[in-house]
């Protein structure tokens, strides 16, 4: 059974005297461990396609069925304890929280898990020297470089070992060499594991995972179909 399994999703918004089509018919499905990358136009859907594969978005129609799970006939509750449990998510723009400091961004995460002081300390420390950033520990996101904002976030994203990890253009808003730490920690991450969904407009970088999904306008390219 893959671990993400989407059936003849759809989605679309009310648009004066009929709808805007979003996703169309998509079947995807991805493997346990699997590295893709998503691919295609500015409004294709790419970021709608991982929201709600991160759980964030369920106004849509089909079925999904993660590790198991039919998320379409979850509650809000349910949806999110999934996401607690086993979502990761980076974006272009960090998204840190600016008037935390590195630390308390890190530590942020496994507060709302109710990880008790101790744990979240020791995990904070191991992540901070694991990913090299422990002198900037006490700055602010403001105070730090673009590159090391997003190594911030994917630290972020992965402290609770998230085992989908969803990165929207992760290296869109960076200089090519910051651009090169993210994707190398991508792979790290990935052989540790995780499995990694990615946009990107970069085909380089793209065609570094193990398969591209391509969407235009709301379907995926070839069929609407795409699995491993
Ligand atoms: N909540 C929404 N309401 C209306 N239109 C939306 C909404 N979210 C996305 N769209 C539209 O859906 C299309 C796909 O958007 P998006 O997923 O952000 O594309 P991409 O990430 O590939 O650039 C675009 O035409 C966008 O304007
Ligand atoms: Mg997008």
């Amino acid at each position: 059974m893959p671990m993400i399994e989407l059936r003849h999703l759809e989605k679309s918004v009310p648009l004066a005297g009929g709808r805007h089509w979003i996703l169309r018919n998509v079947d995807l499905d991805i493997a346990e461990g699997e590295f893709v990358s998503v691919m295609g136009p500015s409004g294709a859907g790419k970021s709608s396609l991982l929201n709600v594969l991160g759980l964030m978005d369920h106004d849509w129609q089909g079925s999904f069925s993660f590790d198991g799970t039919a998320v379409e006939k979850l509650n809000p509750k349910q949806r999110q304890a999934l996401q607690r449990e086993k979502v990761g998510f980076i974006f272009q723009h960090y998204h840190l929280i600016d008037d935390l400091k590195v630390w308390e961004n890190l530590d942020l995460p496994l507060q709302y898990r109710d990880v008790p002081a101790k744990e979240r300390s020791a995990q904070v420390a191991d992540l901070l020297d694991r990913f090299q950033i422990v002198g900037k520990k006490d700055l602010f996101p403001s105070q730090l470089s673009g590159g090391q904002q997003q190594l911030v976030a994917v630290a972020r994203a992965v402290i609770t070992k998230p085992r989908l990890l969803l990165a929207d253009e992760p290296t869109g808003a960076l200089h090519s060499s910051q651009a090169r730490t993210i994707m190398d920690l991508l792979h790290e991450l990935h052989r540790g594991g995780a499995t990694i969904v990615q946009v990107t407009h970069n085909e380089a970088f793209g065609s570094e995972a193990q398969r591209v999904v391509r969407l235009s306008d709301g379907w995926i390219d070839g069929g609407g179909r795409s699995v491993p």
